[in-house]
This record gives structure tokens, C-alpha cells and sequence, in this order.
């Protein structure tokens, strides 16, 4: 049976292999680890992915300035300056203040640049931020719900991270990973022989049969590169077991 879903490539090396082909078109992906994981690289990875296509990609930023941004990524031969001048590539720099206020307004502007720009694919980093700016519970949630209510409007597919506890279970159950189609995380694991290596997993994607395991990845001087075939850590009781 063909797939019903409409997929697009992820943009890192083998993860499509994975899950059956990419991530499903217009979801919200969520990108969570601690600082240093490298959800930036990877959400920018995924827009290049996109440019090698002539698809727009719009990073929108709460933290990062837009010089040392575009500085950093040319370390990756990522020349966003060239990206953005032939209109493939929109860096937009937000207080998360002013993101609550468009939140609170149904996006309505940002809705609408992002339709005149024609963009596909579209990365918010890093929405902890954004959630810092409530106190109370019950106000964090109303405002993650419309944030996520506001990006499915847009029609693209979305990667949010968040630099959180890398607890999957929390996640699974926070409003946070409910509101999401898929969950990544990324980790940094000290194995037995006290070697480091930083890892990524799949921990949920909706209509998608995906390795659940934890992987390796590896930061080079063209991003990232990832080694599904080489998991770390399997669900045990798995069918995918060998025996
Ligand atoms: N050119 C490079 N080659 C190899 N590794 C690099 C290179 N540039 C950065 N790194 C690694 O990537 C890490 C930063 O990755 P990234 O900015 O994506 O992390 P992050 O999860 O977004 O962090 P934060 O939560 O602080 O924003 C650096 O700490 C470094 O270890
Ligand atoms: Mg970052």
C-alpha cells in the first residue's frame, strides 16, 4: 500500500530511511535537548534542505542575533546572506514578548508575510523563551496551544525546539509534546567505556511506523550526519529485536 502521507526530506543524512521517507508535510515537529545538542544546526539543516529545492525557508529567532547567526552557519558553507538575497531565506528576530502579542492577536501579520513569502518550511528557535514569559501553569498552556493552533494555520512544516529535561515521558504527557505531531531529541550519552557521543532519537511521530532507538550523530563541517544503523539503545521487547 502506497503511503497516504504526503512526506518531504528531513535534509539529514539517513533519518528519512527511518521514517517512512520524511517528516509528514505541514506537521510541527518538536526539537528538544540542552544546550549545545544542536537543534540550531539541525532546524537550519532542515531549511537548506528545503532551499536546494527553491522552497523559502524563514527562521524566526527569540535569541540569537542575526549577525552571529549568519556567521556561525558559514562554518557549515551555509551562506544565508546569498540565501536571503534570492529571497530563499527570511531571518526574523523576535522578542518573545512580541511573540506573545502576535500569538494573542492569531498571528494574523506573521500570517501573512509568511504566505506573501510563499514559505514551505519554517523553523521557531527556540520556544523556551516564549514560555518563560508565563508564570502560571494554566497561561503556559493556553499560550502553547495557540502558538500551535497559529503555526498549523500557516500550512508549512514547522520544526520548534525547546531546550528542556530530556525526560520523553514528560514530554509525551506536557502540552508541549501533545501539541506536536513528532518529538526529537537530541543527547549527548557517556557510554561504558566512557567515550561520549551525541545521539538522537524519533520519540514519537504521528502516522508513522519509526525506529524508536537512540543514535548516533555527529556535528561536522557539513552539519549534521546520522547513523541510524547504528542504534545505541532499542525499546526492549521490540519486534524489531533480534533474537
Ligand atoms: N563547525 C562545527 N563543527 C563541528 N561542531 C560544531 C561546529 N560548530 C558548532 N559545533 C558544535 O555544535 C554545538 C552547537 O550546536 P547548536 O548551536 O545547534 O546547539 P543548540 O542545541 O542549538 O544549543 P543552544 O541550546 O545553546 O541554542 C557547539 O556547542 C559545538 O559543539
Ligand atoms: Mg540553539
Amino acid at each position: 500500500m502506497t503511503d497516504p502521507i504526503e512526506r518531504i526530506p528531513s535534509g539529514i543524512p539517513r533519518l528519512d530511511a527511518v521514517i517512512e521517507g520524511g517528516f509528514e508535510k505541514n506537521s510541527a515537529i518538536l526539537l528538544s535537548g540542552s544546550g549545545g545538542t544542536g537543534k540550531t544546526i539541525f532546524a537550519l539543516q532542515f531549511l537548506m534542505e528545503g532551499i536546494k529545492s527553491n522552497e523559502t525557508g524563514v527562521y524566526i529567532s527569540f535569541e540569537e542575533s542575526k549577525e552571529k547567526f549568519y556567521r556561525h552557519m558559514l562554518s557549515f558553507g551555509w551562506d544565508l546572506e546569498d540565501f536571503e538575497r534570492k529571497g530563499l531565506f527570511v531571518f526574523i528576530k523576535y522578542e518573545p514578548d512580541k511573540i506573545a502579542q502576535i500569538v494573542r492577536n492569531r498571528g494574523k501579520d506573521i500570517g501573512e508575510s509568511i504566505k506573501s513569502l510563499n514559505a514551505k518550511r519554517i523553523v521557531i528557535d527556540s520556544l523556551s523563551a516564549y514560555t518563560a514569559l508565563f508564570e502560571k501553569e494554566a497561561d503556559q498552556r493556553t499560550m502553547l496551544v495557540n502558538l500551535f493552533g497559529m503555526i498549523e494555520s500557516w500550512g508549512c512544516t514547522t520544526i520548534v525546539t525547546a531546550e528542556e529535561d530530556q525526560d520523553p515521558l514528560k514530554y509525551r504527557s506536557s502540552v508541549m509534546g501533545f501539541m506536536a505531531d513528532a518529538i526529537i531529541l537530541l543527547y549527548v550519552i557517556i557510554k561504558d567505556d566512557k567515550t561520549m557521543t551525541r545521539a538522537l532519537q524519533v520519540s514519537k511521530m504521528r502516522g508513522t511506523k519509526h525506529l524508536f532507538g537512540i543514535f548516533p550523530f555527529f556535528i561536522d563541517q557539513k552539519g549534521i550526519d546520522a547513523y541510524p544503523d547504528q542504534v545505541l539503545f532499542i525499546l526492549k521487547g521490540g519486534k524489531h529485536m533480534k533474537k
